[in-house]
């Protein structure tokens, strides 16, 4: 199986890390802000309704749109001396906790950790955005044109909710990190609907769905709980049409499509996880007295690693990957060996279609 970044990794023991180590390097993606992108347009003459469980989702989308500016509570404060979420969600309060830092400087790191996390979620919105704008002209049905074009509008708003929160409630919006970056150039770049559904829909949204969920449910915020839960809530209709898009797509596929398709769904999301925290424990580390490869070597290391790490993604996404036959008893081994997929009680990651609101 082809690995992404390859001349970027090192062995911490036996995982396998993705770093950085040349900013110049991290600059260079930044700044490749201009990509050039195959795209097939179809025009399609049929209006009426072909894919109804797709229509249903566009109805659905309609009668849940939200105003991020009218209906979000702006007025409650947000503060770097209070928790936004409980102190276990933190890795680097923990972290001050354990070298018996004040509970002021835990929260402060909690903080820092949280709108690092925030602006990388926000800067795949706007990979989303993109994505989806491509969709309306790569689809060739009306039914899937409609509901790509919803959801370039649920994407535009949850980039303005995600950035008005960073801009008014914690100040900073940090740059994008190295990885992210090239992952997300990965999925805009690649040809046609049915890699563009799998990279964005099915593998980003359905590991986002993850992450927001334990998000939500670690909040003592109220304005960042009600903020996480609508965008959470668009973001399970977007996986949906992952999932539903994708069903037509294996049904299709031939056995070395099948092949390639699950090949490149596991290079992606091991080069997203193999990265780690990497990135924002070396942001942060010298701030607070931590050192990122201690951190990153202790946790790859833990007995309970991969049931930890695999957290966000046994939520959505490898149930949905298994459900679809994107992991089968091939690539399994490699799932699990990397803390991507534990087994679930009562037997293996069987899966369910994401919940649509
Ligand atoms: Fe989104
Ligand atoms: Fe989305």
């Amino acid at each position: 199986m082809k690995k992404f970044l390859e001349e970027h990794r090192k062995k911490f023991g036996e995982f396998e890390v993705i770093e950085f180590v040349d900013e110049a390097e991290v600059q260079r993606l930044r700044d490749k802000i201009d990509t050039g992108v195959p795209l097939d347009i179809h025009w399609s003459w049929e209006y009426g309704s072909e894919v109804a469980e797709l229509r249903n989702l566009y109805e659905k989308g309609k009668v849940n749109q939200w105003n991020a500016e009218t209906d979000l509570d702006w007025d409650i404060p947000v503060s770097k001396d209070d928790w936004v979420l409980k102190p276990e969600a933190s890795m680097l309060a923990q972290a001050c906790a354990m070298m018996g830092k004040d509970e002021k400087t835990q929260k402060a790191a909690a903080f820092d950790e949280l709108g690092y996390i925030l602006s990388q979620l926000l800067h795949g919105e706007q990979a989303a955005l993109q994505l989806c704008g491509q969709l309306t002209n790569v689809c060739d049905k009306m039914d899937q044109k409609w509901y790509a074009a919803s959801q370039v509008v649920d994407e535009a708003r949850h980039i303005e909710a995600i950035s008005k929160f960073l801009q008014r409630k914690m100040g900073t919006i940090y740059p994008v990190g190295a990885t992210l970056k090239f992952l997300l150039d990965e999925l805009l770049e690649a040809e046609g609907m049915q890699k563009k559904t799998l990279g964005m829909q099915t593998l980003f949204e359905g590991t986002a769905v993850g992450i927001m969920d334990m998000m939500r449910t670690e909040s003592v915020n109220p304005l960042f709980t009600d903020l996480i839960r609508r965008v959470e809530q668009d973001e399970s209709r977007h996986a949906a049409f992952g999932v539903l898009t994708m069903r037509r797509v294996v049904k299709e596929a031939s056995e070395a499509e099948m092949h390639e398709m699950e090949d490149w769904a596991f290079g992606i999301l091991e080069t997203l996880n193999a990265n780690q925290q990497i990135d924002m424990l070396k942001l942060f580390g010298p701030k607070y007295g931590i050192d990122p490869e201690f951190m990153t070597r202790m946790f790859t290391s833990l007995p309970n690693f991969a049931e930890l790490n695999s957290m966000a993604f046994m939520h959505t996404v490898v149930p949905n990957l298994k459900r679809l036959g994107l992991i089968t008893d091939r690539t399994e081994p490699e799932w699990k060996r990397v803390g991507l997929m534990v087994d679930q009680r009562g037997g293996t990651a069987g899966g369910a279609l994401p919940e649509v609101a």
